[in-house]
């Protein structure tokens, strides 16, 4: 611990919300040694930025700002300046030789060797740790919760994944999955609770092949589900993400039984066709997949489905696209990330596949699936219209002073009059109104 002058440290964070949940840990280890944080960058002793490799146009943003940083070195030398995460896991010789200024390179299992890391650049050296574990899951360090409306975090239950989609980079920048020890989550829980949050969401590239050993009896997904949801039945429970071929009826029921477990499962499907799913080596069917949108349908009728959708993989043809196209129209998408397919060096698509549908498919595609989704998404929000939902107040609207926002239990944000009601707080909103991605209501007075 150093009781001089607390240094300040910038960090910022692209990628998924592991990212987020990480740089909550690296920000508790960096407290552990004498930093806060700060928001402005010009006045950091340690600028880190933390990476993400998942398409090339993410690492792109990353290249922009190291040359910001730079600049910013240039005017205080001893700004220390560290690339952390999956690019510079993937990355770690091409960081080092392409910019000068960067002083850490610290891939995502090597968070707890920063101290000494930070050292080495004190006495000249470049801090440079890139190691993937099979253990390493930070469990026992307690995050710094960053997250403005102190309601809301992100608790990691796994990390890594092993499931290897062909298009994938994040098994090879993450490593080998592993499960976080139950007791860690369940205290992180607990504290959370007594701090007054509101909403844990629990995270991992696959929560529903979570699996851990306690007191002689696998505990798997539903059971951890089961454990968390019953600590504060105040407190709301959210996961991500789930995949179609792991998810269970089992965890279904779990969350049927369990109000306080959102109505709300992310299913990325990527593809509609099975032809694609199986090259892409994603374990499932278009049918499979049709059938756990039933049993979603089945266990939570009011559950709202998102997912994720990639367009233009290896040998995608018109009638494959069609084939995504009218799945999305069956599964009724309340929302979808969307993507053109970015092939990654390394990936066993890169390797063994053809990226062969031009950029101009791959872009017509694209639009093709986000028209349809957005339509979509906006009829399923006027259904809505009627409807009355608890939702968690979050802050003021950002495009009305006069407003709240927040979200209710399927996840979609909830816009309403401010009225007496403060954020953290529970209301019923009924819905008069809505947007393609907003429902808009008034609070009913009980
Ligand atoms: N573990 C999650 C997804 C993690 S990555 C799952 O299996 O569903 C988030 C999303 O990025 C993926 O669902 C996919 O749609 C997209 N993605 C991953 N690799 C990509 C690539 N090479 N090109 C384009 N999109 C990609
Ligand atoms: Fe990537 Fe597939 Fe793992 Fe998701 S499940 S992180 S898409 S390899
Ligand atoms: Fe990106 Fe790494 Fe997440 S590649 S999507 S930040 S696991």
């Amino acid at each position: 611990m150093n009781a001089s002058k607390p240094k300040k440290c910038y960090i910022e964070t692209y990628g998924c919300q592991m990212n987020v949940a990480d740089s909550e840990v690296v920000t508790s280890i960096l407290n552990e040694e004498g930093y806060e944080l700060t928001q402005d960058m010009t006045k950091a002793d340690l600028i880190l930025v933390n990476t993400c490799s998942i398409r090339e146009n993410a690492e792109q943003r990353v290249w922009g700002r190291l040359d910001v940083f730079r600049q910013i070195k240039e005017k205080n030398p001893h700004t220390k300046v560290g690339v952390i995460g999956c690019m510079a896991e993937r990355l770690r010789e091409k960081v080092v030789e392409r910019e000068k200024s960067v002083d850490l390179v610290l891939g995502p299992d090597t968070y707890r060797s920063l101290p000494e890391l930070l050292e080495e650049v004190d006495s000249g050296h470049k801090g440079i740790n890139t190691l993937l574990s099979k253990e390493e899951t930070y469990g026992d360090i307690v995050p710094v919760r960053t997250h403005k409306n102190n309601l809301s975090a992100f608790i990691s239950i796994m990390r890594g994944c092993n499931n290897m989609c062909a298009y994938c980079i994040v098994p090879f920048v993450r490593g080998r999955e592993r499960s976080r020890d139950p007791e860690t989550i369940e205290s992180e829980v607990r504290h959370l609770s007594q701090k007054g949050y509101k909403e844990i969401t629990l995270i991992g590239q696959n929560v529903d092949s979570y699996n851990r050993k306690k007191g002689g009896k696998t505990l798997r997904f539903a059971d951890l589900l089961e454990q968390v949801a019953g600590i504060d039945h105040e407190m709301r429970i959210r996961f991500a993400t789930s995949h179609p071929k792991d998810l269970s009826d089992d965890v279904l029921k779990t969350m049927a039984d369990h109000p306080n477990i959102c109505r709300h499962i992310h299913l990325p499907v990527q593809s509609g066709s099975t032809r694609i799913l199986k090259a892409m080596n994603r374990g499932y069917t278009r049918e499979w997949y049709l059938n756990r949108i039933d049993a979603i349908r089945h266990h939570l009728p009011e559950a709202e489905i998102t997912t994720d959708i990639m367009t233009g993989f290896c040998s995608e043809t018109e009638e494959d696209h069609k084939q995504t196209l009218s799945l999305i129209e069956y599964a009724r998408y309340d929302f979808a990330y969307m993507f053109k397919y970015s092939e990654r060096p390394g990936t066993k698509a890169a390797r063994k596949m053809n990226d062969d549908v031009d950029e101009q498919t791959k872009k017509q595609r694209l639009n093709e699936i986000i028209k349809l989704q957005n339509q979509i998404g906006a009829a399923n929000k006027k259904n809505s219209i009627g409807k009355t939902f608890t939702v968690l107040v979050e802050g003021t609207s950002k495009k009305s002073n006069n407003d709240y926002f927040g979200r209710n239990s399927q996840n979609q944000v909830v816009v309403f009059p401010k009225n007496r009601v403060k954020p953290g707080e529970y209301v019923n909103v009924k819905i008069e109104n809505s947007t393609s991605a907003t429902l808009l209501g008034k609070v009913i007075e009980d």
